[in-house]
């Protein structure tokens, strides 16, 4: 069965493309049948994808519409995991993205102006419980400043809202932004370095709370 994982918050800048693809690839260097599915009109994923001169990992498919749920069973053959990068602001898309979801990864900033505006995302989450009462969700705090204590403040304040924290947080890190710019991940700069680390973690983590049977990413 095809798991299906969308990233979403509908605050923009907070993450949701770097994590995707990383998430995207984590699981492919662990031996996944990937899809990449760009949701958001502005195709950040796709255009990370083109500027990719090396093999792909997985292809990237563009699908910013509220159609995705309707679609996805199509796209699923061949996919033993599929992530949807979600778009900002845009409502019926974040909708059809959960409606075809396993679980839902909310990335946010530790800030509070992160945790007021998660507030939306969780009210989405909320609504499609009725339909989808077994569709599991997590907050993740990306740019965690290092030797500081915010990130910890953010999962305290994060608690008001009826969604786990997830315990792997990734830190702000200058790989990630360099990365990118060629289309590439963190892994491929240096994957013994902490940001890939963290990326592997997470990963994990987001293994096993779909409790996927597959073999871990390793460390
Ligand atoms: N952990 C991180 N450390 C450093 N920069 C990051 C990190 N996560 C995201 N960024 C940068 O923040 C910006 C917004 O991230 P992005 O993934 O595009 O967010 P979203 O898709 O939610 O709009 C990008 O320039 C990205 O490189
Ligand atoms: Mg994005």
């Amino acid at each position: 069965m095809t798991k299906v994982i969308s990233i979403l918050n509908q605050k923009g800048g907070v993450g949701k493309t770097t994590l995707a693809v990383h998430m995207a690839t984590a699981l492919a260097r662990s031996g996944s049948n990937v899809l990449l599915l760009d949701a958001d009109p502005q195709g950040s994923a796709l255009d990370w994808s083109a500027a990719r001169s090396g093999k792909p990992l997985f292809p990237v498919v563009g699908l910013p519409k509220p159609s995705i749920h309707k679609e996805l069973p199509s796209l699923a053959q061949n996919h033993e995991v599929i992530l949807i990068d979600g778009p900002p602001r845009v409502y019926d898309v974040a909708r059809s993205a959960i409606m075809a979801s396993d679980l839902v990864m909310i990335p946010v900033q530790p800030s509070p102006y992160d945790v007021w505006a998660a507030k939306e995302i969780v009210d989405l989450l909320d609504e499609a419980s009725v339909y989808k009462p077994d569709l599991k969700s997590a907050f993740v705090v990306n740019r965690k400043i290092v030797n500081t204590a915010i990130g910890r403040d953010v999962s305290d304040a994060l608690a008001e809202y009826p969604i786990p924290v997830m315990q792997s947080a990734i830190c702000q890190r200058v790989a990630f932004a360099e990365s990118a710019a060629q289309g590439l991940t963190v892994f491929e700069l240096d994957a013994d370095m902490p940001a890939s680390k963290e990326i592997s973690a997470l990963a994990n983590e987001l293994c096993d709370l779909l409790s996927a049977t597959r073999a871990k990413v390793p460390a």
